[in-house]
This record gives structure tokens, C-alpha cells and sequence, in this order.
């Protein structure tokens, strides 16, 4: 019954209009509007065809939050076949209430509250009409990949995938919410940070996480989602145009430590905050767990610049 990916992620929201138009900055690609019975609901797209759908906080429709306000709803993860659906259904209904809805979508609750559903993997949508290439190709001393071509412009970034989710649990029962990802839908535990939480990675997917379930904070809420974006160049541009659209950095340019992913953080209207992501590990069964005592540091680097202060100096000099 393997999982491949976050299919949809459901937020409740206060402002649906003003998170459509945090994602469409994003880079997200509006694809639906509906109404529910308390008003519209927006849905957006990535390029590999997951959804961020953004509903009404009061929408009678969704599953109750695990905290107040704006903020992640359910998540939906995509599995392969309608015999894997089966599979977690019968699964599932041991212990606790599963709905089927119209399109044949699984709905339940994980063990901290939060809403989960699953369903077969959508075909992959092309929303690659401007035909730009996945991989931008890299030179690198020894590995010459781009040869007699130079870098065009960079155009509007467009996150490929909804690549990872990470959401805060309470201390009390951490073992028992994380061990529900692991021993009952599949994950493979990557790093476990004992006092910061786990991070996991979905069955039938390569990152090196596909969730972090974090309980460093002891209250459930959700931390981030994260997308990823082409490559380096993307992530700083993401960012900036979410900054020159009025939008708030949360966190700034870095690699991180557990997953080595290049990352830039922005934060969000509909709850928590999101992250560019590019250049995460890859790992495969072979991988062994981690495990630390210790939490390891928050980045391998992060953007430093003392720029302010020579563009300071660069006036005096200008003036002298
Ligand atoms: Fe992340």
C-alpha cells in the first residue's frame, strides 16, 4: 500500500481570496473555484498536479482543525492503485471511522486529530506549457553539462511538487502519533531527532523526508509545507518575488542539516509557513535510520551579508 505523495493539502482559511493570491504569487497555479456552503473555495495546482485547496474556516465540509484559525485541515496522500486503497481502508477501519466520498477518496484522522485521506494518484497533469525543462543543466569542474549555452532569464518560478509537510505534535503521545505513520501506513523513519521528532519518509517516495512530525514545541499546529523548485537559483527568486509582492521571509536563504535541502521560508496567510525547497538527499530502503541524542544544527550554512553596512561605507565614499 504504498504512499508515493502528498496528493492535496486542505486548508481552512480565513481570507480565501487573500491565501489564493499568496499561493498564485507562490507560484501555484489556480485550476478550480467552487462554492461551499459558507463561500468559495479556491483550488491550485503544481506543476506535477497536487492541489493546495483553500476553503472557508467555517466550512461545515471540513475536518475539525487541531488548532484555531487558519490552518492545515487534512492532508491527502496519494497511492498508487484503487488495491492499495482497499488495503488501507480495511486497514484503517480497525480502529477508527472511515468515509468514502464521492470520488472514491479515503477520509479519516491520524492519531493527534489531524485529517488524512487518501486516494489514487492523480495522472500528472502537464502544466508544462512553456515547455521549460524539468533539470536546468549544471557545470561543474569534471561534469560539464551545459556546453555553448548561456543562462537565459529566469522566468516566473513554478513549484514542481508538494514535497514535504511537517506538522507539530504534542510531546505527550509522540510515540504513538509517529508510530501510526510507521508501523500503519508505511513510512520509513530517516532521521530521528529525539528531542526535536521524526522525520519520515513516504514508502513510495525518494526524498529523504516526506514529513517531519516535530513535537519540539509540545502542541499540535502546523509548521510548514514545503515545494519543490527547479534548482538553487530557484529558491532565492521564489522568495524574492514573494517579498517584492508585500509577502514576509520567515526564514532565510540556507541548507539545512537533516536532508541537506537548500530551503527559503515565507510566511503564510492560510497557517504556518512555506518553504522553496531544492536539492534534498535522495534515499531508497538501504538507507538506515538515524538516530540522534542530540538535535544536530538547524543548517549547514545560512546567508550571511554585511552589505548594508558597505553600501554605508560605499555612500561615504561616494560623498568624500
Ligand atoms: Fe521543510
Amino acid at each position: 500500500m504504498a504512499i508515493i505523495r502528498i496528493e492535496r493539502a486542505v486548508y481552512g482559511v480565513e481570507d480565501v481570496a487573500e491565501c489564493t493570491r499568496f499561493f498564485e504569487d507562490f507560484g501555484l497555479d489556480p485550476v478550480r473555484k467552487s462554492d461551499t456552503a459558507v463561500g468559495a473555495s479556491v483550488e491550485l495546482a503544481t506543476r506535477t498536479g497536487q492541489i493546495v485547496e483553500l476553503r472557508p474556516l467555517d466550512d461545515p465540509d471540513l475536518p475539525a482543525g487541531v488548532e484555531p484559525g487558519s490552518t492545515i485541515r487534512e492532508i491527502v496522500w496519494g497511492v498508487e492503485s484503487q488495491a492499495d486503497l482497499d488495503r488501507l481502508h480495511a486497514e484503517l477501519s480497525r480502529d477508527r471511522e472511515v468515509t468514502v466520498d464521492g470520488d472514491g477518496v479515503l477520509h479519516t484522522v491520524d492519531e493527534t486529530g489531524y485529517g488524512i485521506g487518501f486516494a489514487v494518484v492523480a495522472p500528472q497533469d502537464s502544466h508544462d506549457e512553456d515547455s521549460q525543462p524539468i533539470a536546468r543543466p549544471v557545470n561543474q569542474h569534471g561534469d560539464v553539462r551545459r556546453w555553448n549555452a548561456p543562462i537565459d532569464p529566469f522566468g516566473r518560478v513554478r513549484p514542481l511538487r508538494l514535497c514535504h509537510v511537517a506538522l507539530n505534535i504534542p510531546k505527550e503521545g509522540r510515540e504513538r502519533a509517529t508510530g501510526f505513520y510507521l508501523d500503519r501506513l508505511g513510512f520509513r523513519a530517516t532521521d530521528v531527532v529525539k528531542p526535536m521528532g521524526t522525520f519520515m519518509r513516504a514508502e513510495g517516495d525518494s526524498d529523504q523526508h516526506t514529513m517531519l512530525l516535530c513535537h519540539r514545541p509540545d502542541r499540535a499546529g502546523l509548521n510548514h509545507t514545503a515545494y519543490e523548485v527547479r534548482d538553487f537559483d530557484e529558491v532565492v527568486l521564489g522568495a524574492n518575488h514573494m517579498i517584492e509582492q508585500g509577502w514576509r521571509e520567515a526564514r532565510k536563504l540556507g541548507r539545512h542539516t537533516v536532508g541537506s535541502n537548500v530551503f527559503r521560508f515565507v510566511h503564510a496567510p492560510c497557517g504556518g509557513r512555506v518553504e522553496y525547497a531544492a536539492d534534498m538527499d535522495r534515499a531508497d530502503d538501504s538507507f538506515e535510520t538515524r538516530v540522534h541524542e542530540t538535535t544536530p544544527p538547524h543548517h549547514i550554512w545560512t546567508l550571511q551579508t554585511n552589505r548594508e553596512q558597505t553600501n554605508r561605507d560605499n555612500d561615504r565614499e561616494g560623498e568624500a
